[in-house]
């Protein structure tokens, strides 16, 4: 079963799940609201209560308008509904009706400053957390509301998710290439981009796996900065890369503090038995390939 079914995860999660013949039901939000507590239990139950194979609920619902989230405060609590409420109610469902929970989290759980305070080494799941963003807690406090109420979960944190759907970060970087000479892109915040295609199949495959439950990182391979990834878009476009400038934070202050350090490390995730994503530079030389609408081609 998936949730956020029509999200940028969410719509990788059903072409793996469809490609790969398997059966599971897909639910967009227009179909259920997962700090919906009555729809969540109506749904899990008639997927899951009775079934007589092992039924697995992936999470790829969330409120993600992050900059939103710091300054309104109604988007703080739908934020709060979604992000902190609703990951409880869906493991509470999950165990009591004998299903797996893989819910999908994020690096800004972390404060951004690097694991001991410092940049270098990635991210470990056991590494103390500390949001620094109203999203960021939000989040937090879904993964806690998750531990607590189901034995049979997974956490997955990510970081620096782009698909084909939506606006994301390769589409707008190569339609500003298409617009402006130069670009200035901040180029001191570090982390790995991560293909929703290839997150959603290892999702997949973490579901399929008797991965003892616990919390994984998972992001594609490698690490660059935002500066970094928009000068691969431009090669990707055939584009002189070095019409991206570095930048620094402090010239594009966001209402949402941004970690500086979003480095995952993969260590959880092949210690699980788990195939590592790719690289990520390869990862987007295939998202282009395969989805050339985000090069607006
Ligand atoms: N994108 C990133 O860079 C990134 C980084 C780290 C972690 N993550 C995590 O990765 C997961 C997937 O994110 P994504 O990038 O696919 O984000 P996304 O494209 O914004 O997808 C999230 C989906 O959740 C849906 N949703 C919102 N509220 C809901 C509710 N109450 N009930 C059911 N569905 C609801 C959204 O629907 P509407 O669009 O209709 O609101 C949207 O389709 C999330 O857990 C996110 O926190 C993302």
């Amino acid at each position: 079963m998936v949730t956020g079914a029509a999200g940028a995860l969410g719509t990788d999660l059903v072409r793996v799940l469809t490609a790969d013949g398997e059966r599971f039901h897909a639910y967009p939000r227009a179909d259920l609201d997962i700090a919906d507590a009555e729809a969540v239990e109506a749904a899990v139950a008639g997927w899951a209560g009775g079934a007589d194979e092992p039924c697995v609920l992936l999470n790829a619902a969330a409120y993600t308008a992050v900059d939103l989230a710091e300054t309104d405060e109604q988007a703080a609590r739908t934020a709060h509904a979604v992000n902190a409420e609703a990951p409880g109610l869906l493991a509470a469902a999950c165990a009591r009706h004998g299903a797996r929970l893989v819910h999908v989290s994020t690096d800004y759980v972390f404060d951004g400053r690097g694991p001991d305070g410092r940049p270098g080494a990635g991210y470990e799941p056991d590494d103390p957390t500390g949001a620094r963003s109203v999203y960021g807690r939000t989040k937090e406090e879904g993964e806690r509301r998750v531990r607590e109420a189901l034995d049979a979960h997974h956490v997955v944190r990510t970081a620096w998710v782009y698909g084909d759907t939506g606006s994301n970060f390769v589409a707008t970087m190569a339609r500003l290439a298409a617009q402006r000479d130069t670009l200035d892109v901040v180029d001191d915040q570090h982390g790995s981009p991560t293909w929703s295609a290839d997150l959603a199949a290892a999702l997949v495959a973490l579901g399929r796996s008797d991965a003892p439950a616990g919390t994984l990182h998972a992001t594609g391979g490698g690490a660059t900065t935002w500066c970094g990834f928009a000068r691969a878009v431009f090669a990707e476009l055939g584009a002189d890369p070095d019409r991206v400038r570095g930048c620094t934070t402090d010239q594009f202050p966001r209402p949402a503090p941004r970690p500086a350090w979003s480095v995952l490390s993969p260590a959880s995730w092949t210690a699980a038995g788990l195939a590592p994503l790719r690289d990520w530079r390869e990862a987007l030389h295939e998202a282009v390939t395969r989805h050339p609408g985000l090069l607006g081609r």
